[in-house]
């Protein structure tokens, strides 16, 4: 069977300046040549058209953190995601823990989010996790198998769609899921994908949280684990490019 083309996206939140962010890019763009999977960098809005500029002509693709639900309007400090497209965006992160905590976004929010990716000709990386209250509780697969249903757009195919799962816990903390929580979980999300879309078993399952060059190789063996989003360790190129190295090549 064909298996998916790993992504390794790298989530630089609320980091980067002009000067720094160009080198990351830029060293980045450098080490891409060659790699098995594809790489995608997901900055700040304010060094996204910097960052495609960079990644002109490579293989290195170039995403949001966020979109607004609606594709433009009086909503200040937010941004559409036609604006994302425009700069050159191909994927748009919807959900992150980060937003649904901070921000209060529901399942369905990120939902409308998702939906406004798709309809702007974006990929959305819909963003998914328990939190360790729940994981204590033994509500892992139900709290996940709830905040996908409720938050997958219509019409999503595997062109169109990345899960990620990060374990809340996991992010930021240093603490990784062990390979057997983290099978168990992808491999609940695969059976859901199957059940509601057509290409299910084609669409990248990310998995997130504290993603470095020393857990990659365990992690991305992992069955329907397609690839990695990472935090921390996307602000260091070597670390970057060491996971990205780690993903198997697939056909
Ligand atoms: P981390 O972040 O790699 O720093 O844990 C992952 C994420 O929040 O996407």
């Amino acid at each position: 069977m064909t298996l998916p083309r790993p992504l390794i996206a790298g989530n630089w939140k609320m980091n980067g300046h002009l000067a720094d962010g160009t080198a990351l890019a830029r060293a980045v763009v450098a080490g891409s040549a060659g790699l098995a999977a594809e790489l995608l960098i997901c900055p700040p809005a304010t060094l996204i058209g910097l960052v495609a500029r960079e990644a002109e002509g490579s293989a290195v693709a170039v995403g949001g953190q966020d979109c607004h639900a609606k594709p433009g309007g009086a909503f200040t400090g937010d941004i559409a995601a036609p604006m994302l497209k425009d700069l050159g965006c191909r994927y748009v992160i919807v959900g992150h823990s980060e937003r649904r905590t901070l921000h209060g976004e529901r399942d369905s929010d990120v939902q409308a989010k998702a939906g406004a990716a798709l309809a702007a000709g974006l990929a959305a990386i819909v963003c998914i996790g328990e939190t360790l209250a729940e994981r204590d509780s033994g509500a892992t697969l139900p709290v996940i198998a709830r905040q996908l249903a409720g938050s997958l757009p219509a019409g999503a195919s595997a062109a169109t769609l990345v899960v990620a799962y990060e374990p809340v816990w996991a992010i930021g903390t240093g603490r990784v899921a062990s390979v057997d929580q983290v099978a168990e979980v992808h491999a609940l999300i695969r059976r859901e994908l199957g059940a509601r879309l057509s290409d299910g078993a084609m669409v990248r399952i990310l998995y997130g949280g504290s993603v470095k060059p020393d857990n990659a190789v365990s992690l991305l063996g992992v069955a329907d684990v397609d690839g990695a989003l990472v935090g921390g360790a996307s602000l260091d190129a070597k670390a970057f490019l060491a996971i990205a190295a780690a993903a198997p090549a697939r056909r």
